[in-house]
């Protein structure tokens, strides 16, 4: 379902560095299973999948028949954790183009008036459903982005507290009181799953499941990878399981100078998750001025852009190929015929075979031009495998943190924004 390779890295760190990040990953690794390292209230992420709430899942997947049955578009409000996720899960697994089903807009996560309105203009005229997700409530761009969405709802339609579906905290906050008030239908964000951990949790599964995916498959794939990685401590580095060697490999090369790391995906269809992965490793990681900078690529498409400098511009980044081994749509290369562009060579090969050879190619070009590479590769594009992959970053990264002497569940650096933001507003 989910293999990784670390060849191309293991031949650059030298042989004592290696064994003694293992060391440090495994103290991480039973830090995070035993559930006794910094922030280790927010371990909801790891516990729900001990336990899974087959109620929950239905109720979630009931609601989510409903919306199909009934909505053209569902607008899901949220920023950051709230909204990446699903982004992540639902672009990973959606065709580019879809002409049936509903359309699943995301909105809250920026603070352009522009498009907002354009927004209200393309809703104009259709059903829709609004999945409003935060568990603060008080965010500014999603509760702005609510009030005229919201607004829009209430005009527009006789029924507006059957059309919006609150996923916030279970009793507090502004948006749980106002649902409560307007007896709007609600889904809980348990307190102790921070944003970025929350894609499992209704936050993704709401708007993954009306987008016509199978989130049990998805919640059930992340049990699977979670069984297999999170749960025993591990005393032997050697046998520890993937996402903490992986964690272990990227500290290394962090601490020998390489500070970013590009997740470089050969399908587009991976981009937002690599979006997703960014906020989740930058977030967890980025404190006390320690951390390796998470940058997205999709290839071939950035390397017409990026390619140069990671081939050969500073050696400082590290590159995680993201790749797909069975795509299932194998179009074909089609003849031509005046073969003017000389690629008649190709012709019946299809485009998997041309993007694997893409793959190797590039590889192998960045790696023996001193990037190092690792490779995480997944058997194919379905929501169970999916769920395995969001597992194993969520280890990766808090297993990471704590090597690096870090809470991964806090975000105190992001108030630094909001309070220069606020103070201007305040000031009129
Ligand atoms: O990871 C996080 O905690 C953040 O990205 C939050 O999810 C984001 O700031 C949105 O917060 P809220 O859900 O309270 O609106």
């Amino acid at each position: 379902m989910l293999s990784i390779d670390f060849s191309g890295v293991d031949a650059l760190i030298p042989d004592n560095t290696l064994q003694d990040v293992l060391l440090r990953a495994a103290s991480a690794h039973n830090l995070l299973a035993t559930g006794t390292g910094p922030g280790s209230e927010w371990l909801g992420w790891r516990t729900m999948l001990d336990s899974p709430n087959d109620a929950l899942l239905e109720r979630i997947d009931r609601l989510a028949i409903e919306i199909r049955e009934e909505a053209d578009v569902l607008v899901c409000i949220g920023i950051g954790g709230s909204y990446l996720g699903a982004d992540a899960v639902i672009s990973a697994l959606a065709p580019a183009f879809q002409a049936h089903g509903v359309e699943v807009i995301f909105a809250g996560h920026h603070l352009s008036g522009a498009y907002l309105s354009s927004l209200i203009r393309h809703l104009e005229g259709k059903s829709v459903y609004l999945n409003v997700i935060s568990k603060s409530g008080t965010t500014l761009e999603p509760a702005l982005a609510f009030r005229v969405l919201g607004a829009f709802i209430e005009r527009s339609f006789d029924n507006p507290e059957e059309r919006i579906v609150a996923t916030t905290s279970r009793d507090s906050g502004a948006l749980q009181h106002l649902a409560a008030d307007r007896g709007y239908r609600q889904f809980v964000i348990p307190d102790d799953v921070g944003g970025r951990f929350s894609v499992l949790t209704p936050v993704g599964l709401l708007p993954i499941a009306v987008a016509g995916n199978d989130i049990r498959s998805l919640f059930y794939g992340a049990v699977g990878m979670h069984t297999t990685t999170g749960r025993a401590p591990h005393v032997d580095p050697h046998t520890l399981p993937d996402a903490a060697q992986y964690a272990a490999r990227r500290i290394a090369l962090y601490e020998m100078g390489f500070k970013t790391e590009i997740l470089a995906t050969m399908a587009p269809e991976l981009t937002r998750f690599g979006a997703w992965w960014q906020q989740l490793f930058g977030e967890s990681e980025g404190k006390n001025h320690k951390g390796l900078f998470p940058a997205v690529c999709t290839y071939t498409t950035d390397l017409h852009s990026l390619g140069q400098f990671v081939q050969d511009g500073d050696r400082s980044v590290v590159e995680t190929f993201l790749t797909v081994e069975n795509e299932a749509d194998q179009l074909s290369i089609p003849a031509s015929d005046h073969n003017l562009d000389g690629l008649d060579y190709l012709a019946c090969r299809s485009f998997n075979d041309v993007n694997r050879a893409a793959f190797e190619g590039t590889l192998e070009a960045h790696g023996s031009g001193g990037t190092p590479v690792m490779h995480i590769e997944l058997a194919r594009r379905t929501a169970e495998n999916l769920g395995a992959l969001i597992y194993f970053f969520e280890h990766a990264v808090a297993t990471g943190a704590y090597m690096l002497d870090v809470n991964p569940f806090d975000q105190p650096g992001v108030e630094a924004y909001k309070k220069g933001m606020l103070s201007r507003l305040k000031a009129g």
